[in-house]
């Protein structure tokens, strides 16, 4: 097993163990695909999406917010082509009788690909050290060379196929790449076919009455069925956005890596509503403020990369991903693309209500075209918790295990820990407890030794540990101790609230 597989594996045991992640219904041997949020991760989960809101919906004066229902009138997801369109190509191993993403099979061969060249590119830079031209060795040496092109022709002709819908290319992609089935290690494989992800569902009281509709398989489609309601109501002018944070539901056929892809996820979007032909300009806007949004938390810049779409949806006239570098590699964390007029003008034909903006400085009336941000919440909640979590070996040989959460996410802030419980500790304790508790969340605790309760607190991210001791009840001073370097400072009880508002309040950190 790679480092990297073994250190995934630990986070997902470190989340179950430490209250962030549970598995749904897991007293009934759990469903797949699904998970619940524990009371660090709820409150973890809370801050990304106060970030994220603070920086879209109060940062700029043309945007606004939405919390629009899950369930929609059934006729929406006609317009928005998801009826027809939405769906993945899937394929079965006759043997193993388990069900894969085509396109994803054809992916994790490129990936195990692209592993043997990571591997070789690591042993020519240990060779030959800072003077390692990663570039040209790519370009030079003749086995790397041909696994890039191999890669760069499996990649065309599976966007071709897809672009063209021709699922028998895709099976034979697959049948001359040789590709096993992971479980039972045949080439048996079915036809490709296409599935629509969507779930199901019903309206009505009774079996009869019923009629079918579906669970929203993204936000979007609600800000666009409100788009006059909100233009108008908020007197927006063009260009302005609406942003909403609300779950989405999609039945994927494949899904794993914990909760990179589940069933029922969050997203948090925005659309952002522009004259017709200004779309590219902002297009490139969105693309780098969404890049700043990410980098302002600390990431090294190498994480993210921005993958362009060849083969684009069927409403879009660009688009690129932002992928973070996660355990099992580069994957889509956030989406922006360019929606075109094909929403607003989609929803005018199926709705047969007009849906256009006056421009009064045009003095005409258009359908405005669409630029979105899309990004999924708990994609972003793991992207923090990979590139958090540390195993560390401290000076006196323990180990210790940190999450290095930047503080102004961290689920508890401070945590406020009596040297022992007796002699009036435990009573200064929980008035400095009091005290704070609505400044920032905190966390009180005066069970087990201090080295334990400090570990404790690493394992959940909390940035800092105020410890009250005898001292205290004599001069008022406490002793701070800092999550990442672990170093102590004595200062008065009073300066406390300064030092970690400075640290942990969003206004100093929002962009
Ligand atoms: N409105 C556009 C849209 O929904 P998308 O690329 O299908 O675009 C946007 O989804 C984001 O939602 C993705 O970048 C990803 O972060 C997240 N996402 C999509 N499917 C997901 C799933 N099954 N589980 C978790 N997150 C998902």
């Amino acid at each position: 097993m790679s480092n990297q597989n073994e250190l995934f594996k630990k986070l997902i045991s470190h989340c179950k163990e430490y209250g962030f992640i549970f598995q749904s219904s897991e007293i009934y041997d759990s469903l797949a695909a699904t998970y619940d949020y524990g009371p660090f991760g709820v409150e973890l989960k809370n801050n990304i999406k106060h970030y994220w809101w603070k920086s879209m919906v109060d940062m700029n004066e043309n945007i606004v917010g939405l919390d629009s229902s899950v369930l929609m009138h059934p006729k929406v997801w006609e317009a928005s082509g998801h009826v027809d369109a939405f769906n993945d190509p899937l394929i079965d191993n006759k043997d193993s009788k388990k069900r894969y993403r085509a396109d994803q099979l054809i992916e994790d061969h490129i990936n195990k690909i692209q592993l043997k060249i990571d591997k070789d590119i690591l042993k020519a830079e240990m060779k030959f050290g800072s003077n390692f031209n990663k570039k040209k060795y790519c370009e030079t040496n003749k086995r790397v060379s041909e696994r890039i092109s191999k890669i760069q022709e499996i990649k065309d002709k599976l966007d071709s196929s897809l672009k063209k819908n021709k699922l028998s290319d895709i099976k034979n992609l697959i049948e001359n790449l040789e590709i096993k089935c992971p479980i039972s290690g045949t080439k048996n494989w079915t036809d490709v076919r296409q599935f629509n992800l969507m779930f199901k569902t019903n309206f009505g009281s009774t079996d009869e009455s019923a009629s079918e509709g579906y669970l929203r398989p993204e936000t979007a489609q609600g800000i666009f069925v409100n788009f006059l309601n909100v233009q108008k109501t908020a007197r927006a002018k063009i260009p302005f956005g609406i942003a909403q944070i609300g779950k989405a539901f999609r039945n994927e056929i494949v899904a794993r890596q914990f909760i990179f892809r589940m069933r029922e996820f969050e997203q948090m979007e925005m659309q952002f509503f522009v004259r017709p032909g200004e779309e590219i300009n902002y297009y490139n806007f969105w693309k780098d403020q969404r890049l700043k949004w990410h980098l302002n938390l600390g990431f090294d810049n190498d994480m993210f990369r921005f993958h362009n779409h060849q083969n684009l949806a069927h409403y879009a006239n660009a688009a690129v991903d932002i992928e973070y570098k996660f355990p099992f590699g580069f994957k889509e964390l956030e989406g922006i693309h360019s929606r075109t007029d094909f929403d607003l003008k989609s929803h005018q034909q199926y709705s047969k209500r007009k849906i256009q903006y006056f421009d009064s400085e045009l003095n005409k009336s258009y359908i405005p075209h669409v630029i979105e941000t899309s990004i999924g919440l708990d994609r972003m909640f793991l992207a923090i918790m990979c590139n958090s979590y540390k195993e560390e070996v401290m000076n006196d040989n323990e180990k210790r295990i940190v999450l290095s959460i930047p503080p102004f996410l961290a689920p508890i802030k401070l945590a406020i820990l009596p040297l022992t419980r007796k002699d009036g500790l435990s009573d200064k304790a929980k008035k400095i407890f009091n005290d704070l508790k609505l400044e920032f969340n905190c966390y009180y605790e005066e069970k087990d030794s201090i080295g334990k309760r400090y570990r404790r607190q690493d394992a959940i991210g909390t940035p800092f540990c105020l410890t009250i001791d005898h001292q205290t009840l004599e001069d008022e001073t406490c002793t701070l101790r800092y999550r990442d370097k672990m170093n102590q400072k004595r200062l008065k009880i009073k300066e406390v609230f300064e030092i970690i508002d400075k640290e942990v309040n969003l206004k100093n950190f929002i962009i």
